[in-house]
């Protein structure tokens, strides 16, 4: 009958997008793949990279900043200090004291930063910052008191590529992640700090800037002499590591006493034809604050993970009617879809997917999708997850390759080398989590694999800054004596 063959036309249309839609899925995932083949080429690219970037100013994609971090935390540091961490989508600010790994009092406060002063002005920023800092400092109890006539001292952590002139002092390269603020481009962020603080009355001493992965190599170290390298995948990704001072050709300075020095390499902003690029990376870098830069974080980071999967979807949705004859207009709006949400859809254990569904109800309003698009949805988390894991244990064997500690060394005892990990990426994306351990575990073999430790190190970071103010303290003569 009519209404037979109306049916029938109707399920042939819907079967030709249906196949559309997996074509599409089906493209992406082949342009993602990342066999080990090709990540040893990212790796040993950013080995080439790293050489480079040591060699001179702009050698490289890669800047490889030279921390004035000479001396890692050894244990012995003591007194009370604070902290400040910027950088992601919250600020902390933090109060430490001192007295041995074993004791250790940290109290803190976390402020969301309002999302206009992100791209607003320079000082606007550090008002805010300085504002808080001074509402926790009001918090100080009986027994977290600097002895009297002394000045308070922080240790910063600013999150960002800054061209240090020493280890509290330095201007700003570039933002990267969602902040854009002009005008603090090419300035020294701790005069800046210092003058906000001024402004609002008070008394302290920005005694070290650190960048977090900084940060955390010093709060690593200090609980584990085995650390070597720290690593950052949250908002952004990044990592430092222990370099020899005298494989750094475009360092000026007198060699350090320990003959070592830390290295912030801003691998986010890490490139090379071996990057399994797509045309959603392509559009996601055009239409972002930086096109051009920061490649490797794009593919890898809490940023921007929900934003590649929103990108597939919507093509989806334009090029194959996946949510129907009209595009769902909330799936057009950039960053909505975010990586904990994401991350959430992917985890999603109920047998007919209850999570997913939620998720794009609530954050997308489209209702009614089948199982079938709903696995489909779970298959798309899964491909751009593992790529950005897959990726990021590249960039660490990268790491392991420069500093000769990715194979065993016949007859020689073979150190561990540990790499401490912080960001809410690796902390709270469990299947991320888990792809990145199994690539570097395939990456390295067996045997090399049982040396190297990746470890999360949660807020290693607040505490490596404060650690670092504490060794770069104006008292510490006076403490050491
Ligand atoms: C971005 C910043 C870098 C930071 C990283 C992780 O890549 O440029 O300095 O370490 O994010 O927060």
């Amino acid at each position: 009958s009519a209404a037979a063959v109306v049916v029938v036309r109707h399920r042939m249309r819907n079967s030709g997008k249906w196949t559309k839609a997996l074509d599409i899925l089906k493209e992406f995932d082949d342009k993602c793949q990342t066999p080990i083949s090709k990540l040893r080429q990212v790796a040993d690219a950013m080995t080439v990279e790293m050489h480079a970037g040591l060699a001179s100013d702009g050698g490289s994609k890669l800047k490889m900043l030279i921390s004035y971090v000479d001396n890692l935390p050894t244990g012995d540091e003591t007194g009370i200090f604070y902290a400040l961490d910027l950088g992601g989508t919250n600020f902390r600010v933090l109060r430490v004291k001192l007295g041995g790994v074993e004791n250790v009092k940290k109290e803190f406060q976390e402020v969301s930063i309002p999302p206009n002063l992100m791209i607003g002005n320079c000082e606007d920023l550090f008002d805010f910052i300085a504002g808080e800092l001074a509402k926790f400092v009001a918090t100080e109890g009986e027994d977290m008191q600097i002895p009297a006539g002394t000045q308070r001292e922080l240790g910063f952590t600013f999150s960002f590529p800054v061209k240090q002139s020493s280890i509290a002092g330095g201007t700003l390269v570039r933002w990267t992640k969602g902040f854009n603020i002009e005008d603090a481009v090419g300035q020294d962020v701790v005069e800046e700090l210092t003058k906000a603080m001024e402004r609002v009355g008070l008394d302290m001493r920005v005694s070290a800037l650190v960048n977090d992965t900084v940060g955390t190599l010093a709060g690593g170290r200090y609980s584990d002499p085995d650390v070597i390298a720290a690593v950052i995948l949250g908002t952004g990704t990044n990592a430092a590591y222990v370099e020899r001072a005298n494989a750094i050709p475009k360092w000026q300075g007198l060699l350090p006493k320990s003959g070592e020095m830390v290295i912030n390499m801003e691998w986010g902003n890490f490139r090379s034809s071996h990057l399994p690029l797509t045309e959603y990376d392509e559009s996601l870098d055009n239409d972002s604050l930086n096109p051009g830069e920061q490649i490797y974080e794009k593919m890898i980071s809490g940023m921007y993970l929900g934003e590649i999967v929103r990108r597939v979807l919507l093509k989806m949705a334009v090029e194959a009617e996946f949510f129907g004859d009209t595009v769902p207009s909330k799936l057009e709006k950039p960053f909505i879809l975010r990586t904990p949400d994401m991350s959430a859809m992917h985890h999603d254990s109920t047998p007919d997917l209850k999570v997913v569904a939620t998720k794009l109800k609530d954050i997308l309003e489209i209702s009614n999708t089948s199982l079938k698009m709903r696995k489909v949805i779970v298959e798309l988390c899964e491909i751009v997850a593992t790529r950005g894991a897959r990726l990021s244990a590249a960039g660490i064997l990268g790491i392991l390759k420069k500093t000769g500690r990715d194979t065993i060394k016949e007859g020689e005892e073979n150190q561990k080398s540990v790499i401490a990990m912080d960001g809410g990426l690796f902390e709270h994306y469990t299947k991320f989590r888990n792809s990145m351990q199994n690539t570097m575990d395939e990456l390295l073999g067996e045997e090399a694999s049982k040396n190297v430790i990746i470890k999360l190190s949660n807020d290693g970071s607040g505490l490596g800054a404060a650690l670092l103010a504490a060794s770069h303290s104006q008292y510490r003569e006076y403490i050491e004596s």
